[in-house]
């Protein structure tokens, strides 16, 4: 089984950088496999190389099976999955229409925030874990997806997305959580640094 990996907290710093392109794909397929692992134990719908500490242009999603309720507690994520995603050096060639939806990340767990603007639909060209060059176009529910994952690479945040009223109410509401978060950010770097 792949590994799981930490996830970085909202504070660290790795999530404010730009992600540089991937050139060597030698490990990209191992990195791809625990990065899903980790976004499946998370119970995430995507996940970006800065948010496990790797500030490579490189994330992953899922889209899983829906279930009524009651047997979504008793039936895993992974169990459930209906399509992985790998996407690697993705540029967003195409973009139309406009959409907004709610959106959480697993770098600020607990945290979301309702009328995120994104566009309906994307055009994305990018490249497979083995350095195959590939397009996919999503729209919806999964394009939110993409779009959120390669702001990522951008050390964009979903909340930086919203109107600025809006981002100043998200970051006033949550002021509290989040300086938690950056705390904990901190302490995670400190015991992260001796294995580096
Ligand atoms: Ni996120």
């Amino acid at each position: 089984m792949a590994q799981v990996l930490p996830i970085r907290l909202y504070g660290d710093p790795v999530l404010r950088k730009k992600a540089r392109p991937v050139t060597d794909f030698t490990r990209v397929p191992e990195l791809a496999e625990a990065m899903l692992e980790t976004m499946f134990e998370a119970g995430g719908v995507g996940l970006a190389g800065p948010q496990v500490g790797e500030a490579k242009r490189i994330f992953v999603a899922a889209l899983y099976q829906d279930l009524p309720e009651e047997e979504e507690d008793r039936v895993p994520l992974k169990k459930r999955v209906r399509e992985t995603f790998v996407l690697v050096n993705p540029r967003i060639t195409f973009a139309e229409g406009e959409a907004v939806g709610t959106e959480g990340c697993l770098s600020l767990p607990g945290l979301y925030s309702d009328d995120v603007p994104r566009k309906f639909r994307v055009r994305i060209e990018y490249q497979d874990e083995h350095g195959e060059p590939r397009v996919i176009e999503a729209e919806d529910y999964l394009a939110r997806i993409f779009q959120h994952e390669i702001d990522h690479l951008e050390g964009v945040l979903f909340f930086d997305r919203l109107p600025p009223p809006l981002k100043r109410r998200f970051l006033e509401e949550n002021r509290a959580e989040l300086a938690r978060m950056q705390r904990e950010a901190k302490a995670m770097l400190k015991e992260l640094a001796p294995r580096r």
